[in-house]
């Protein structure tokens, strides 16, 4: 990482360092808010896209020129290396991914195969042309966590109860651990493709852990996310590992080996940084239904999520999940602006 990245105030965030103002990023930046993204994509499909590195590197920039945003998030989704090990999925318009034949048995397991790396050489391209381009704006990297993958494939596409993915894990915890397992390799084979092409920090999304109590998170996920964040420690980027609904995992989300706790809107950032303890920075948390709000409901909810930031030794100011498709990218710009000067110090 050059200095002027490991000095940008995203990364220092991260570390707990001090900072000129609160740095921000969205997630779900790069996406259907933007006109420009919808004008690109025109006639793409998803995953098309996200093998193009020309296309991806034009969307990564999109938001950044646009909303002048502290950090930039690798455009991809959390299924791209889990089709690049050979399973037989879509994205589906409104709906998500879509794998063709879920994975339930041993034999199933056969289909999921291990990667080195290789067969995601169009994301290293992607992040080594943004990398130049970027300059002093940080690039974050990201992959999808064992647990959340396992569910879509299991599943066979998106659950609200999680229904046959629970039953794997009560009913065939060999089976669990296996899938689970090869899941962690594919991510940390997806995550140093990123790392080493030069990405400035990681974020781990364990979107749908929040579906589990903190004695199953413990026993069936905590080990496998805590292999891939464990296994990227020497590489010596900020790592963040965020979920939706984790109010009773953030502890145990924090102890598998992340730098930053991403907090959804659930939980305010300073009974969050008593959850998770003072050796972690804090990711949060506005919630996106707010941007809908109008300007003044947008500041003041902003301003105390600033304020219950400062409880935690780094606060990345961010909404408690992605930018829902329909926001004014407007209100975003404007949101961006109000954080900077009203955390400038
Ligand atoms: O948001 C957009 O419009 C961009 C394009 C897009 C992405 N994924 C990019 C993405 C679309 C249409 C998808 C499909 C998809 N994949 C969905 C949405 C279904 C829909 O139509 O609403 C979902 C839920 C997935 C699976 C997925 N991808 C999950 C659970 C996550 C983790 C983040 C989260 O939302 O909980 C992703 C990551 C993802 N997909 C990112 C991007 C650009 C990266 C992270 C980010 O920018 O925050």
């Amino acid at each position: 990482m050059t200095s002027a990245l490991n000095d940008s105030p995203f990364v220092r965030a991260c570390r707990g360092q001090d900072v000129p103002h609160t740095p921000v990023w969205f997630m779900r930046q790069a996406g259907r808010s933007l006109p420009e993204y919808r004008k690109i994509r025109e006639g793409i499909g998803m995953l098309e896209s996200c093998r193009r590195p020309d296309l991806v590197t034009e969307i990564t920039l999109q938001p950044v020129r646009r909303h002048n945003v502290d950090a930039a998030i690798l455009f991809s989704d959390i299924v791209v290396p889990i089709a690049a090990a050979g399973v037989d999925l879509d994205i589906v318009a409104g709906t998500g991914p879509v794998v063709a034949e879920p994975i339930r048995t041993a034999a199933d397991l056969e289909r999921l195969r291990p990667i080195t790396g290789e067969e995601v050489a169009f994301v290293g391209a992607a992040v080594r042309q943004l990398a130049g381009e970027l300059g002093k704006t940080p690039l974050i990297g990201f992959a999808g966590a064992p647990f959340t993958l396992a569910s879509y494939l299991i599943e066979g596409g998106p659950s609200r109860t999680y229904t046959r993915t629970k039953a794997m894990m009560y009913a065939e915890p060999a089976l669990w651990h296996a899938l689970l397992t090869r899941l962690s390799g594919i991510t940390l084979a997806f995550l140093r493709t990123q790392i080493e092409a030069g990405v400035s920090a990681i974020q781990l999304f364990d979107s749908w852990a929040g579906a589990l109590s903190e004695t199953d998170y413990r026993e069936f996920v905590l080990p496998h996310s805590a292999a891939v964040l464990g296994g990227l420690a020497d590489a010596g980027i900020p790592r963040i590992h965020f979920g939706v609904g984790t109010a009773v995992l953030l502890g145990a989300m924090g102890e598998a080996g992340a730098d930053v706790v991403g907090v959804d809107w659930r939980t305010p950032l300073d009974r969050a940084t008593t959850l998770i303890g003072p050796a972690h920075a804090v990711q949060g948390n506005l919630d996106p239904a707010v941007l809908f709000a109008g300007r003044e409901v947008v500041e003041r909810e902003a301003r105390r999520v600033l304020e219950q930031g400062r409880a935690a030794p780094g606060h990345v100011f961010n909404l408690g999940h992605g930018v829902l498709p329909e926001t004014d990218p407007d209100a975003l710009t404007r949101l961006v602006e109000f954080v900077h000067v009203t955390s400038q110090r």
